[in-house]
């Protein structure tokens, strides 16, 4: 691999000035890397701050026109939503996920309709935003039940189909779970709708400010490691990506992704498929409150992310994607 030694050889030579440290630049990072999740409240005018993600809001519907124009001014391809449901329309069984007027149908309505295929609209497949237990699926004494959960999620995956959604994406882990709702849709006559499957989902850590933002924080009295990846875990994750790919996934999913590189990096050299990268919420409130607090620099944020260039990704979900697309170039 090395061919010359020093003195004769001097990798410094290439770092000496930007011109130079330009033309061997391995990566780049650019807006069209980035998808840019949004959280969603009921009401009208509304914007509200979440405490444990600095600068990040919840929107009603009706401010979505202004903040989803700054996204396609900024090149931003797509966009993720999230919906963060009052108490009082969650239960048991997450009824509220079917509901075709629930916030999130209403949202992906209003941004198709407004923005067409200017912009992509991606959503989650899975019942925590809408179970009074904060769950990801039915639960039977206690246990998430898999099949019987997936009989729902194919109907809540068709129906943000019908609403205009773009990318569906199954996050809870559920075995099989690709398979059906990639058969329920093309049933349905909606082959063109893209799976980016959340195949590789650790019981991380990092995922609280989320479910703050989304209110299932409080709800979850326990935690999902029945159903999402066990983190000492590495090899499992190719069998998880492996099963997704034989069921029809179009993307596979690695999250939270800092901690995870290694395991983004290993997907991307056994498999020819887009891998995506999620730098969750816990990634996102302990870089951004190190800078408010002035601990690290602004520049970390790049660094952050071209670190998931660097191990393979194809993109990035990110909550800083709107603030730093306004610094890249494209
Ligand atoms: C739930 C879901 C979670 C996130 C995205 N979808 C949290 C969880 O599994 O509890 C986490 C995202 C983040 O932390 O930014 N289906």
């Amino acid at each position: 691999m090395i061919t010359g030694k020093y003195p004769t050889l001097r990798l410094r030579r290439s770092r000496k000035y930007d011109w130079s440290r330009k033309l061997v630049q391995e990566n780049n990072l650019s807006s069209s890397d980035l998808i840019y999740p949004i959280f969603l409240i009921e009401g009208k005018n509304r914007k509200q701050s979440i405490k444990s993600m600095p600068g990040i809001y919840r929107y009603s519907i009706d401010q979505l026109g202004i903040i989803i124009n700054n996204v396609i001014k900024n090149k931003i391809p797509m966009v993720a939503l999230f919906p963060s449901t009052p108490n009082k329309k969650k239960d048991k069984i997450g009824t509220e996920a079917l509901n075709e007027d629930n916030l999130v149908c209403r949202a992906i309505r209003f941004i198709k309709k407004r923005f067409k295929n200017n912009i992509g609209v991606m959503s989650d497949v899975a019942l925590d935003p809408y179970t009074s237990h904060g769950h990801d699926g039915l639960l039977k004494k206690n246990y998430v039940m898999n099949d019987e959960t997936i009989d729902v999620l194919i109907k809540q995956a068709l129906i943000q189909a019908q609403m205009g959604c773009d990318v569906i994406a199954p996050s809870d882990m559920m075995d099989g779970r690709v398979g059906k709702i990639r058969k329920f849709l093309d049933k349905n006559k909606y082959h063109d709708v893209q799976i980016l499957s959340y195949a590789v989902k650790f019981a991380s850590n990092f995922y609280g400010p989320f479910r703050d933002a989304v209110g299932s924080k409080k709800s979850l009295k326990s935690d999902k490691k029945n159903y999402q990846m066990n983190f000492s875990n590495s090899d499992e994750s190719l069998r998880e990506v492996a099963l997704d790919i034989k069921e029809g996934a179009d993307m596979v999913m690695v999250k939270p992704g800092l901690p995870y590189l290694d395991v983004i990096q290993k997907i991307k050299d056994n498999f020819k498929i887009p891998v995506l990268a999620y730098q969750v919420s816990g990634e996102y409130s302990l870089i951004k409150n190190g800078i408010k607090n002035k601990i690290i620099n602004e520049d970390c944020i790049v660094e952050s992310l071209m670190s998931f260039k660097r191990a393979g990704a194809s993109a990035i979900v990110s909550y800083f994607a709107l603030d730093i697309s306004k610094k890249l170039k494209f």
